[in-house]
Protein backbone atom coordinates (compact mmCIF):
# COMPACT_ATOMS: atom_id res chain seq x y z
CA UNK A 1 0.00 0.00 0.00
CA UNK A 2 1.27 3.41 -1.10
CA UNK A 3 0.10 6.44 1.34
CA UNK A 4 -2.98 4.56 1.73
CA UNK A 5 -3.41 3.90 -1.44
CA UNK A 6 -3.68 -0.30 -2.02
CA UNK A 7 -3.43 -1.79 -5.87
CA UNK A 8 -6.37 -3.77 -7.10
CA UNK A 9 -5.37 -5.15 -10.42
CA UNK A 10 -3.75 -4.72 -13.75
CA UNK A 11 -5.31 -3.41 -16.92
CA UNK A 12 -4.11 -6.37 -19.41
CA UNK A 13 -5.24 -6.34 -22.65
CA UNK A 14 -6.95 -9.11 -23.07
CA UNK A 15 -4.88 -10.66 -25.92
CA UNK A 16 -1.36 -8.72 -23.88
CA UNK A 17 -1.10 -6.48 -26.83
CA UNK A 18 1.96 -4.49 -25.88
CA UNK A 19 0.61 -1.36 -28.20
CA UNK A 20 -2.22 -1.45 -26.50
CA UNK A 21 -0.18 -1.96 -22.81
CA UNK A 22 2.55 0.48 -24.05
CA UNK A 23 -0.15 3.23 -24.54
CA UNK A 24 -1.85 2.86 -21.37
CA UNK A 25 2.14 3.05 -19.62
CA UNK A 26 2.59 6.07 -21.75
CA UNK A 27 0.36 7.55 -20.99
CA UNK A 28 0.28 6.88 -16.89
CA UNK A 29 3.72 7.86 -16.71
CA UNK A 30 3.37 11.25 -18.15
CA UNK A 31 -0.22 11.69 -16.38
CA UNK A 32 2.39 10.79 -13.29
CA UNK A 33 4.82 13.01 -14.57
CA UNK A 34 2.30 16.31 -14.45
CA UNK A 35 0.85 15.19 -11.04
CA UNK A 36 -2.41 14.20 -12.74
CA UNK A 37 -4.38 11.37 -12.57
CA UNK A 38 -6.30 9.36 -12.87
CA UNK A 39 -3.96 8.90 -16.05
CA UNK A 40 -4.76 5.82 -17.89
CA UNK A 41 -7.67 6.43 -20.50
CA UNK A 42 -7.05 3.14 -22.60
CA UNK A 43 -8.90 1.13 -20.09
CA UNK A 44 -11.62 3.24 -19.13
CA UNK A 45 -9.42 3.73 -15.63
CA UNK A 46 -10.62 7.31 -15.78
CA UNK A 47 -14.34 6.08 -15.19
CA UNK A 48 -12.84 4.48 -12.12
CA UNK A 49 -14.07 6.00 -8.92
CA UNK A 50 -11.35 6.56 -6.38
CA UNK A 51 -8.69 4.78 -8.14
CA UNK A 52 -5.70 5.77 -9.63
CA UNK A 53 -2.92 4.28 -12.02
CA UNK A 54 0.74 3.25 -10.74
CA UNK A 55 3.30 3.10 -12.57
CA UNK A 56 6.44 0.99 -10.97
CA UNK A 57 9.20 2.12 -12.92
CA UNK A 58 11.26 -0.42 -14.96
CA UNK A 59 9.32 -3.01 -14.54
CA UNK A 60 6.75 -2.34 -17.36
CA UNK A 61 3.91 -2.48 -14.47
CA UNK A 62 0.25 -0.75 -14.71
CA UNK A 63 -1.33 -1.01 -11.31
CA UNK A 64 -4.69 0.24 -10.48
CA UNK A 65 -5.07 1.41 -7.46
CA UNK A 66 -8.23 2.00 -4.85
CA UNK A 67 -8.23 4.44 -2.25
CA UNK A 68 -8.14 2.92 1.27
CA UNK A 69 -9.89 6.19 2.83
CA UNK A 70 -13.20 5.20 0.98
CA UNK A 71 -13.06 1.99 0.92
CA UNK A 72 -16.24 -0.18 0.80
CA UNK A 73 -16.85 -3.45 1.25
CA UNK A 74 -16.05 -5.78 -1.81
CA UNK A 75 -20.02 -6.58 -2.27
CA UNK A 76 -20.71 -2.55 -2.41
CA UNK A 77 -18.13 -1.62 -5.51
CA UNK A 78 -19.43 -1.22 -8.76
CA UNK A 79 -18.13 -2.77 -11.60
CA UNK A 80 -16.09 -0.30 -12.82
CA UNK A 81 -14.18 -0.71 -9.65
CA UNK A 82 -14.00 -4.47 -10.23
CA UNK A 83 -11.27 -5.93 -12.14
CA UNK A 84 -12.07 -9.24 -13.16
CA UNK A 85 -9.58 -12.31 -11.94
CA UNK A 86 -8.55 -12.69 -14.99
CA UNK A 87 -6.20 -9.40 -15.30
CA UNK A 88 -5.53 -9.28 -11.50
CA UNK A 89 -2.74 -9.47 -8.82
CA UNK A 90 -3.01 -8.94 -5.75
CA UNK A 91 -0.47 -7.28 -3.75
CA UNK A 92 1.36 -10.04 -2.43
CA UNK A 93 1.63 -11.06 -6.25
CA UNK A 94 2.79 -7.27 -7.68
CA UNK A 95 5.53 -7.47 -4.55
CA UNK A 96 6.71 -10.99 -6.04
CA UNK A 97 6.41 -9.49 -9.79
CA UNK A 98 9.15 -6.88 -8.28
CA UNK A 99 11.38 -9.47 -7.58
CA UNK A 100 10.94 -11.27 -11.35
CA UNK A 101 10.56 -7.88 -13.23
CA UNK A 102 8.67 -7.14 -15.96
CA UNK A 103 7.98 -11.02 -16.31
CA UNK A 104 4.23 -10.95 -15.56
CA UNK A 105 3.16 -8.24 -18.28
CA UNK A 106 5.21 -9.34 -21.34
CA UNK A 107 3.37 -12.71 -21.90
CA UNK A 108 -0.12 -10.50 -20.01
CA UNK A 109 -2.11 -13.15 -18.15
CA UNK A 110 -0.34 -16.28 -19.70
CA UNK A 111 3.42 -15.29 -18.38
CA UNK A 112 1.65 -14.20 -14.53
CA UNK A 113 -0.02 -17.53 -14.24
CA UNK A 114 3.18 -19.24 -14.90
CA UNK A 115 5.10 -17.22 -12.32
CA UNK A 116 2.39 -17.06 -10.05
CA UNK A 117 0.18 -20.41 -10.31
CA UNK A 118 -3.44 -19.73 -8.47
CA UNK A 119 -4.53 -20.43 -5.20
CA UNK A 120 -4.68 -24.33 -4.57
CA UNK A 121 -8.42 -25.66 -5.55
CA UNK A 122 -9.49 -29.31 -3.80
CA UNK A 123 -8.70 -31.87 -6.20
CA UNK A 124 -12.17 -32.25 -7.88
CA UNK A 125 -14.20 -36.09 -7.55
CA UNK A 126 -15.18 -36.81 -10.83
CA UNK A 127 -18.58 -37.00 -11.20
CA UNK A 128 -20.80 -39.04 -13.43
CA UNK A 129 -23.08 -36.96 -15.47
CA UNK A 130 -25.92 -38.50 -17.48
CA UNK A 131 -28.22 -36.12 -18.25
CA UNK A 132 -27.42 -32.94 -20.74
CA UNK A 133 -29.92 -30.58 -19.62
CA UNK A 134 -32.02 -28.52 -22.01
CA UNK A 135 -32.02 -25.66 -19.63
CA UNK A 136 -28.32 -25.03 -20.69
CA UNK A 137 -26.82 -22.06 -22.85
CA UNK A 138 -24.67 -22.40 -25.65
CA UNK A 139 -23.19 -19.45 -24.46
CA UNK A 140 -19.03 -19.32 -24.26
CA UNK A 141 -18.73 -20.83 -20.41
CA UNK A 142 -16.08 -18.61 -18.02
CA UNK A 143 -12.41 -20.62 -17.21
CA UNK A 144 -12.37 -22.50 -14.17
CA UNK A 145 -9.78 -20.30 -12.87
CA UNK A 146 -12.12 -17.44 -13.16
CA UNK A 147 -14.81 -19.29 -11.44
CA UNK A 148 -12.57 -20.77 -8.44
CA UNK A 149 -10.66 -17.72 -8.09
CA UNK A 150 -13.14 -14.68 -7.80
CA UNK A 151 -15.79 -15.54 -5.12
CA UNK A 152 -17.93 -14.68 -2.92
CA UNK A 153 -17.90 -16.81 -0.02
CA UNK A 154 -17.72 -14.40 3.17
CA UNK A 155 -17.39 -17.40 6.01
CA UNK A 156 -13.69 -17.22 4.16
CA UNK A 157 -13.01 -13.38 4.07
CA UNK A 158 -14.25 -10.74 1.99
CA UNK A 159 -12.06 -10.08 -0.82
CA UNK A 160 -12.45 -12.15 -4.25
CA UNK A 161 -9.29 -14.03 -3.90
CA UNK A 162 -10.00 -15.18 0.07
CA UNK A 163 -12.22 -18.01 -0.62
CA UNK A 164 -9.73 -19.99 -2.84
CA UNK A 165 -6.69 -19.27 -0.18
CA UNK A 166 -8.66 -19.85 3.04
CA UNK A 167 -11.08 -22.39 2.59
CA UNK A 168 -8.44 -25.03 1.42
CA UNK A 169 -8.41 -26.72 4.62
CA UNK A 170 -12.78 -26.76 5.19
CA UNK A 171 -13.60 -30.10 6.19
CA UNK A 172 -16.50 -30.94 3.66
CA UNK A 173 -16.66 -34.60 4.59
CA UNK A 174 -18.48 -36.36 6.52
CA UNK A 175 -21.01 -34.23 5.50
CA UNK A 176 -24.93 -34.10 6.44
CA UNK A 177 -27.96 -31.82 5.11
CA UNK A 178 -30.83 -32.25 7.50
CA UNK A 179 -33.95 -31.74 6.14
CA UNK A 180 -37.13 -30.59 7.92
CA UNK A 181 -39.52 -28.39 8.87
CA UNK A 182 -43.26 -28.66 7.15
CA UNK A 183 -42.60 -32.15 5.72
CA UNK A 184 -44.00 -36.01 6.34
CA UNK A 185 -40.80 -37.11 5.76
CA UNK A 186 -38.02 -35.16 7.60
CA UNK A 187 -34.56 -36.84 7.16
CA UNK A 188 -30.90 -36.34 7.48
CA UNK A 189 -28.90 -37.20 4.00
CA UNK A 190 -25.25 -37.72 3.45
CA UNK A 191 -23.34 -36.61 0.76
CA UNK A 192 -23.53 -40.11 -0.68
CA UNK A 193 -27.51 -40.54 -0.33
CA UNK A 194 -27.68 -36.46 -1.80
CA UNK A 195 -25.93 -37.83 -4.92
CA UNK A 196 -28.20 -40.58 -5.52
CA UNK A 197 -31.47 -38.94 -5.68
CA UNK A 198 -31.72 -38.00 -9.02
CA UNK A 199 -29.53 -38.57 -12.31
CA UNK A 200 -26.97 -35.81 -11.73
CA UNK A 201 -27.41 -33.26 -14.47
CA UNK A 202 -24.94 -30.74 -16.24
CA UNK A 203 -26.83 -27.05 -16.52
CA UNK A 204 -24.86 -24.41 -18.51
CA UNK A 205 -26.20 -21.76 -16.38
CA UNK A 206 -25.62 -17.56 -16.34
CA UNK A 207 -24.83 -16.94 -12.91
CA UNK A 208 -25.09 -12.96 -11.87
CA UNK A 209 -23.84 -11.20 -8.92
CA UNK A 210 -25.52 -8.06 -7.81
CA UNK A 211 -22.23 -6.14 -7.78
CA UNK A 212 -22.82 -6.43 -11.93
CA UNK A 213 -20.48 -9.16 -12.89
CA UNK A 214 -21.44 -12.25 -14.26
CA UNK A 215 -20.03 -15.53 -15.18
CA UNK A 216 -21.61 -18.63 -17.14
CA UNK A 217 -20.75 -22.07 -15.71
CA UNK A 218 -21.16 -25.57 -15.92
CA UNK A 219 -22.62 -26.35 -12.87
CA UNK A 220 -23.85 -30.29 -11.86
CA UNK A 221 -26.95 -31.39 -9.80
CA UNK A 222 -30.46 -31.65 -10.32
CA UNK A 223 -33.28 -29.82 -9.92
CA UNK A 224 -34.00 -29.09 -5.88
CA UNK A 225 -37.92 -30.37 -6.75
CA UNK A 226 -36.22 -34.13 -6.52
CA UNK A 227 -35.10 -33.46 -2.91
CA UNK A 228 -38.47 -31.47 -1.89
CA UNK A 229 -40.29 -34.48 -3.41
CA UNK A 230 -39.02 -37.11 -1.44
CA UNK A 231 -39.63 -35.38 1.67
CA UNK A 232 -43.24 -34.71 0.95
CA UNK A 233 -43.61 -30.85 2.16
CA UNK A 234 -46.88 -30.85 3.33
CA UNK A 235 -49.91 -28.34 2.81
CA UNK A 236 -48.37 -25.76 5.60
CA UNK A 237 -44.86 -25.55 3.94
CA UNK A 238 -45.26 -22.06 1.80
CA UNK A 239 -41.87 -21.58 2.00
CA UNK A 240 -37.95 -22.90 1.93
CA UNK A 241 -35.46 -21.89 4.20
CA UNK A 242 -31.32 -23.01 3.85
CA UNK A 243 -28.46 -22.69 6.16
CA UNK A 244 -24.88 -22.53 5.58
CA UNK A 245 -22.33 -24.35 8.08
CA UNK A 246 -20.39 -22.56 9.99
CA UNK A 247 -17.52 -23.04 12.42
CA UNK A 248 -15.61 -20.25 13.52
CA UNK A 249 -12.51 -22.10 14.27
CA UNK A 250 -12.56 -23.19 10.60
CA UNK A 251 -13.77 -19.88 8.99
CA UNK A 252 -11.51 -17.83 11.10
CA UNK A 253 -12.53 -14.86 8.70
CA UNK A 254 -15.82 -14.46 8.84
CA UNK A 255 -15.79 -12.42 11.99
CA UNK A 256 -14.58 -9.78 9.75
CA UNK A 257 -17.08 -10.32 7.22
CA UNK A 258 -19.41 -7.75 8.83
CA UNK A 259 -22.41 -9.94 8.29
CA UNK A 260 -24.14 -12.39 10.20
CA UNK A 261 -23.31 -16.17 10.45
CA UNK A 262 -24.51 -18.58 9.39
CA UNK A 263 -25.72 -17.15 6.48
CA UNK A 264 -29.52 -17.88 5.33
CA UNK A 265 -31.49 -17.81 2.35
CA UNK A 266 -34.81 -18.40 1.52
CA UNK A 267 -37.28 -18.85 -1.47
CA UNK A 268 -41.01 -19.35 -1.90
CA UNK A 269 -41.86 -22.77 -2.10
CA UNK A 270 -43.11 -22.53 -5.70
CA UNK A 271 -39.66 -20.92 -6.59
CA UNK A 272 -37.73 -23.65 -4.95
CA UNK A 273 -39.98 -25.82 -6.89
CA UNK A 274 -39.12 -24.51 -10.41
CA UNK A 275 -37.07 -27.05 -12.15
CA UNK A 276 -34.35 -24.53 -12.59
CA UNK A 277 -33.56 -24.69 -9.10
CA UNK A 278 -30.78 -26.55 -8.83
CA UNK A 279 -29.72 -28.28 -6.44
CA UNK A 280 -25.49 -28.25 -6.92
CA UNK A 281 -23.02 -30.99 -6.19
CA UNK A 282 -20.42 -29.96 -8.69
CA UNK A 283 -19.49 -27.98 -11.88
CA UNK A 284 -16.84 -28.66 -14.86
CA UNK A 285 -17.65 -32.88 -14.47
CA UNK A 286 -15.98 -32.84 -11.10
CA UNK A 287 -17.37 -32.04 -7.35
CA UNK A 288 -17.35 -28.51 -5.96
CA UNK A 289 -13.96 -26.85 -5.03
CA UNK A 290 -14.56 -25.68 -1.20
CA UNK A 291 -14.70 -22.10 -2.69
CA UNK A 292 -17.67 -22.80 -4.90
CA UNK A 293 -20.08 -23.88 -2.12
CA UNK A 294 -18.73 -27.49 -1.27
CA UNK A 295 -20.30 -30.02 -1.27
CA UNK A 296 -23.52 -29.20 -1.72
CA UNK A 297 -25.28 -25.70 -2.88
CA UNK A 298 -28.17 -23.98 -3.93
CA UNK A 299 -28.18 -22.25 -7.96
CA UNK A 300 -30.66 -20.12 -8.77
CA UNK A 301 -30.25 -19.26 -11.84
CA UNK A 302 -32.35 -15.85 -12.53
CA UNK A 303 -31.90 -14.27 -9.06
CA UNK A 304 -28.85 -12.70 -7.86
CA UNK A 305 -25.83 -14.34 -7.02
CA UNK A 306 -25.94 -14.13 -2.65
CA UNK A 307 -29.92 -16.44 -3.51
CA UNK A 308 -27.34 -18.97 -4.57
CA UNK A 309 -26.20 -20.19 -0.64
CA UNK A 310 -23.22 -22.38 0.04
CA UNK A 311 -22.38 -25.44 1.86
CA UNK A 312 -25.46 -26.11 2.82
CA UNK A 313 -26.58 -28.31 6.03
CA UNK A 314 -30.02 -27.45 7.03
CA UNK A 315 -33.25 -27.01 4.66
CA UNK A 316 -36.11 -26.07 6.03
CA UNK A 317 -39.85 -25.96 4.61
CA UNK A 318 -41.59 -23.23 6.59
CA UNK A 319 -44.93 -21.56 7.30
CA UNK A 320 -43.53 -17.78 7.06
CA UNK A 321 -41.26 -15.92 4.76
CA UNK A 322 -37.60 -16.33 6.22
CA UNK A 323 -35.02 -14.19 7.54
CA UNK A 324 -32.12 -13.73 4.66
CA UNK A 325 -28.58 -12.88 5.02
CA UNK A 326 -28.23 -9.75 3.42
CA UNK A 327 -31.83 -8.63 3.75
CA UNK A 328 -31.27 -8.61 7.47
CA UNK A 329 -28.12 -6.57 6.39
CA UNK A 330 -30.17 -3.91 4.88
CA UNK A 331 -33.64 -4.91 3.65
CA UNK A 332 -33.52 -1.41 1.23
CA UNK A 333 -30.88 -2.83 -0.69
CA UNK A 334 -31.28 -6.53 -0.73
CA UNK A 335 -34.77 -7.47 -0.88
CA UNK A 336 -36.27 -11.02 -0.52
CA UNK A 337 -36.70 -12.38 -4.15
CA UNK A 338 -33.85 -10.58 -5.51
CA UNK A 339 -34.87 -11.09 -8.87
CA UNK A 340 -32.09 -9.95 -11.80
CA UNK A 341 -34.17 -6.99 -12.80
CA UNK A 342 -32.95 -4.38 -14.78
CA UNK A 343 -35.04 -1.92 -14.19
CA UNK A 344 -34.96 -2.53 -10.45
CA UNK A 345 -32.32 0.14 -9.70
CA UNK A 346 -30.03 -0.76 -6.50
CA UNK A 347 -30.09 2.10 -4.26
CA UNK A 348 -26.62 2.66 -4.94
CA UNK A 349 -26.11 1.86 -8.72
CA UNK A 350 -28.30 0.82 -11.86
CA UNK A 351 -28.92 -2.88 -12.56
CA UNK A 352 -28.98 -2.41 -16.28
CA UNK A 353 -25.89 -3.49 -17.16
CA UNK A 354 -23.19 -6.31 -16.20
CA UNK A 355 -19.80 -7.33 -17.06
CA UNK A 356 -19.00 -10.58 -17.49
CA UNK A 357 -15.96 -11.99 -16.32
CA UNK A 358 -12.84 -12.15 -18.96
CA UNK A 359 -14.84 -9.28 -21.28
CA UNK A 360 -14.02 -6.09 -21.03
CA UNK A 361 -17.61 -4.14 -22.61
CA UNK A 362 -20.36 -4.11 -20.33
CA UNK A 363 -23.19 -5.94 -22.19
CA UNK A 364 -27.32 -5.41 -21.06
CA UNK A 365 -28.84 -7.19 -18.22
CA UNK A 366 -31.90 -9.79 -18.88
CA UNK A 367 -34.96 -9.88 -17.53
CA UNK A 368 -34.61 -12.56 -14.96
CA UNK A 369 -30.95 -12.96 -16.14
CA UNK A 370 -32.24 -14.07 -19.66
CA UNK A 371 -34.76 -16.91 -17.77
CA UNK A 372 -37.76 -15.27 -18.32
CA UNK A 373 -39.76 -18.26 -20.26
CA UNK A 374 -39.39 -20.55 -17.40
CA UNK A 375 -40.02 -18.36 -14.20
CA UNK A 376 -41.91 -14.69 -15.03
CA UNK A 377 -45.20 -16.71 -14.67
CA UNK A 378 -43.94 -17.14 -10.81
CA UNK A 379 -44.31 -13.57 -10.44
CA UNK A 380 -48.02 -12.86 -12.36
CA UNK A 381 -49.36 -9.83 -10.30
CA UNK A 382 -46.67 -8.44 -8.46
CA UNK A 383 -45.29 -4.87 -8.08
CA UNK A 384 -40.91 -6.14 -8.92
CA UNK A 385 -40.00 -2.94 -7.30
CA UNK A 386 -42.06 -3.59 -4.08
CA UNK A 387 -41.08 -7.09 -4.21
CA UNK A 388 -37.47 -6.72 -5.33
N1 LIG B 1 -23.10 -18.49 0.51
C1 LIG B 1 -22.48 -18.37 1.68
N2 LIG B 1 -22.65 -19.33 2.59
N3 LIG B 1 -21.68 -17.33 1.98
C2 LIG B 1 -21.51 -16.31 1.08
O1 LIG B 1 -20.79 -15.35 1.39
N4 LIG B 1 -22.05 -15.41 -1.11
C3 LIG B 1 -23.14 -15.31 -2.11
C4 LIG B 1 -23.48 -16.68 -2.68
N5 LIG B 1 -23.55 -17.68 -1.65
C5 LIG B 1 -22.17 -16.39 -0.17
C6 LIG B 1 -22.95 -17.53 -0.44
C7 LIG B 1 -22.82 -14.39 -3.17
S1 LIG B 1 -22.84 -12.78 -2.75
C8 LIG B 1 -22.58 -14.79 -4.43
S2 LIG B 1 -22.43 -13.66 -5.69
C9 LIG B 1 -22.41 -16.20 -4.77
O2 LIG B 1 -22.47 -17.04 -3.62
C10 LIG B 1 -21.06 -16.36 -5.43
O3 LIG B 1 -20.91 -17.67 -5.86
P1 LIG B 1 -19.53 -18.07 -6.55
O4 LIG B 1 -18.44 -17.60 -5.66
O5 LIG B 1 -19.57 -19.55 -6.71
O6 LIG B 1 -19.53 -17.35 -7.88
Amino acid sequence: MLNGWEPIGIPIHPKGSQTHLSCNLQSASESYAKGLGPPCTGFHASKFRNARVFLIEGLSLCVLERSRMSIKRPWELSSEEITPKSTYLNRRQILRAMGLGGVALVGGRALSHLAFPPAAVQAGTKLNVTVKSPFSTTEKQSTFEDVTHYNNFYEFGTDKSDPAKNSGKFRTAPWTVSIEGEVKKPMKLSMDDILKVAPLEERIYRHRCVERWSIVVPWIGYSFSALAKLVEPTEKAKYVAFTTFYDPAQMPQAKYGGIDFPYVEGLRLDEAMNPLALLCVGMYGESLPNQDGAPVRMIIPWKYGYKSIKSLIKIQFVKDEPPTTWNRYSAQEYGFYSNVNPEVEHPRWSQATERRLGEIFARKTLMFNGYSDQVATLYNGMDLKKFH
